[in-house]
């Protein structure tokens, strides 16, 4: 089978690498020339843990091209464009267009599957059909009838460990009316679904783990499926920073709490680390997505809106917390740890720490930053933020009135706290994350406050 995937970031590069480590021959497009130029000469645009190695092993299977002429004798076609956030909270559907554009232009005369990676609102399927058969008929002069189909196959990817998640995911959701396409979609993952691949030496499967549930769906249902699953994750994280809230003020612990209320199995211990709130790439654009599409039908989102407002007020309470502590904040140096919205990524999109930093500097803190990937990214995407970059983190303590921990990097936990105690004008330390060894830290003399307890 021929396989296109559109689209060369997180998501794109996880699914067209791990479907040729399987065996299929895959094509990535992408319009950015420089990208495709870095992957012909086998370099990664991205940071993704075990992405390099699992590229190298299946580097005979994969071709890079910014030539859409190979999406006429493929199978499949994988969108796997961005859809970043608009002003009013719906999401920018430009690039998916550009690609529906062109597939239609390109498209063969034999059966073709597209399948829309993108997290797109409620019906976008039936949409990015419409604008390939029309491209399509205005190039031919008739309907692609019967060789064309959209199915909605949702990714569940977390950065920082996308290519576990592909290789053994906790479901496959594809969504679709049409029961060849079904057919093509379920038979490309067939060797994940019954977890009959060698895994990679550096991706080992997990002990046990076994068949892959599928979720045989229609296309709108698959399109919430998405929404609603980031929408619960995150709502499950801003209840815990509520509760985290009225812990410090009661004086107990939301990791006793986590571990209380977690030990319930229609709880779950995943997603209850209280701090200062997620972000990324998916949670703040799918839940204002989510709001958006239901406001156009009359529906208000209550849940899915107060999780957005308590997430967003952590950042502020940062920085009220700083001021509480050192009262005047203009002139003091302030060192944050970790940039990017959790470890394992070089992603800055809606990091908590970048918006932290901003409003930092709007009150006349001298902000100092450490993150051992993603400052060159940093550099480059908030040129305009006047921050100072330390390459060793230790440097950050340097005639500072606090650090703050913002991003759980494992380094961060090796630091040398009476090296760092020593360089502090004042000595305080905020753990967003609930991460640093507070002993070791108060040993040193320095004032530790952490999320929640
Ligand atoms: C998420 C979804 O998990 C994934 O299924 C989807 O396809 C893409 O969006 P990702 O954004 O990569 O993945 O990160 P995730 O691991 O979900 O974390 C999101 C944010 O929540 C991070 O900022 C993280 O620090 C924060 N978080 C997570 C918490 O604050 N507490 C937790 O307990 C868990």
């Amino acid at each position: 089978m021929n396989v296109v995937v559109i689209g060369t970031s997180y998501v794109g590069l996880t699914i067209g690498i791990s479907l040729a480590f399987l065996g299929i021959k895959v094509t990535c497009i992408d319009i950015d020339e420089a990208k495709i130029e870095a992957l012909q000469n086998n370099n990664m645009p991205i940071y993704e843990p075990g992405m390099q190695e699992l590229f190298e092993l299946s580097r005979n299977q994969l071709t890079f091209t910014t030539d859409y002429e190979v999406v006429g004798c493929s199978e499949v076609v994988f969108i796997c464009v961005g859809t970043p956030t608009l002003d009013d909270g719906n999401p920018n559907m430009i690039y998916v267009k550009k690609a529906a554009d062109q597939i239609g232009n390109h498209l063969g005369n034999s059966f073709t599957v597209v399948v829309n990676k993108s997290t797109v609102p409620i019906g976008s399927g039936n949409w990015v059909e419409s604008l390939i058969a029309e491209t399509f008929e205005a190039k031919h002069g008739f309907k692609p009838k019967g060789i064309l189909t959209v199915v909605s196959n949702p990714e569940f990817l977390r950065e920082g460990s996308a290519l576990h998640d592909m290789l053994y995911p906790d479901r496959i959701v594809i969504g679709t009316d049409h029961p060849m396409a079904y057919q093509v979609v379920y038979s490309l993952y067939q060797s994940i679904i019954n977890q009959s691949f060698l895994p990679p030496p550096h991706l080992p499967r997990p002990d046990g783990f076994g068949t892959v549930p599928v979720v045989a769906t229609d296309p709108a249902s698959a399109e919430l499926i998405k929404y609603s699953a980031n929408a619960f994750l995150s709502l499950k994280i801003s209840f815990i920073n509520e509760i985290a809230c009225l812990a410090e003020k009661v004086g107990a612990d939301i990791t006793q709490i986590a571990q209380g209320i977690g030990l319930d199995n229609r709880i779950g211990f995943k997603f209850l680390n209280a701090g200062i709130g997620w972000g990324g790439s998916c949670f703040g654009k799918d839940t204002a997505a989510l709001l958006a599409f239901a406001k156009e039908y009359g529906l208000e989102m209550a849940i899915v809106e107060a999780s957005r407002k308590t997430n967003y007020a952590l950042r502020q309470k940062v920085v009220e917390r700083l001021a509480n502590e050192l009262k005047l904040l203009k002139g003091k140096t302030i060192g944050l740890m970790g940039l990017t919205f959790k470890p394992f990524t070089d992603d800055l999109r809606d990091s908590p720490a970048i918006d932290i930093a901003y409003k930092l500097l709007q009150r006349g803190v001298r902000v100092v930053v450490h993150d051992p990937i993603a400052m060159e990214r940093a550099k480059k995407e908030y040129g305009d933020l006047p921050i100072k970059y330390v390459g060793n983190p230790e440097d950050l303590f340097e005639d500072g009135a606090a650090v703050v921990l913002m991003t759980e990097w494992p380094l961060y936990q090796k630091i040398d706290w009476n090296n760092a105690a020593s360089k502090m004008t004042n000595r305080f330390i905020l753990d967003g994350r609930n991460f640093l060894p507070q002993q070791a830290i108060e040993e040193a003399g320095i004032k530790y406050i952490g999320v929640g307890r």
